[in-house]
């Protein structure tokens, strides 16, 4: 990669809030990176509409017939478009799939996810509704780098949030999301520095 700003492809499952932090930052001037695509595993997917209001292209690929993962092709089928989109880096904002090799061997180390934890605490699915069941006293958000495994990547940045008197999964969540919103755009900002400079 040369001096080039670096580019960002967003894979996403929902309504794409996350998306939306990121492209608002963007806008901003302040990702220093461009979201240049967005793919989903959903048709319906928020974050498809989302994307295109945005002005970045959106795809949905169809995942094939498992409910945890793509088929390898299918898979295959998300690369070829990510590169095809020259992408440098990829953001999943809720992409609900496991990665697997044919994308993790095509960015390798170069894939960001957040999660709605205090990693290593509360891995995999509703991990704000597991926080709540369990009676901690706070929980957070994690951005990590995205690995074999489910939500074990290697931490990059964590915020955290108190779990408050008569909180529900639902307002849980909601103040989670509020905390995700600015700490994902910026650790999205700091790894396009860090790309840019390991490029120099
Ligand atoms: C976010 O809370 C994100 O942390 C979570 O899905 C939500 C997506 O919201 N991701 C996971 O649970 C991944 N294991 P969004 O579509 O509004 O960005």
């Amino acid at each position: 990669m040369t001096q080039r700003i670096p580019r960002l492809g967003v894979l996403g499952s929902g309504k794409g809030s996350n998306f939306r932090a990121l492209a608002e930052a963007y806008r901003s001037g302040t990702l220093g990176c461009e979201p240049v695509i967005v793919l989903s595993d959903v048709e319906s997917a928020g974050i498809l509409n989302l994307a295109e209001s945005f002005g970045v292209h959106a795809h949905f690929v169809a995942p094939g017939p498992f409910r945890t993962k793509m088929t390898p092709q299918s898979e295959a089928g998300l690369v070829q478009l990510l590169q095809e989109a020259q992408v440098d880096f990829i953001a999943l904002a809720g992409f609900m799939r496991v990665i697997k090799e044919p994308l993790l061997q095509a960015f390798p180390g170069r894939i960001l996810n957040i999660h709605p934890s205090l990693l290593p605490a509360f891995r995999g699915l509703e991990a704000w509704r597991q926080a709540l069941e369990s009676g901690v006293p706070e929980t957070g958000c994690t951005v990590h780098l995205v690995d074999a495994g489910v939500d074990t990547g290697k931490i990059l940045g964590q915020s955290r949030v108190p779990l408050l008197p008569g909180d529900t999964a639902e307002s849980l969540h909601a103040r989670i999301q509020v905390a995700e919103h600015e700490l994902y755009p910026k650790m999205v900002r700091e790894f396009a520095e860090h790309l840019r400079l390991s490029a120099e």
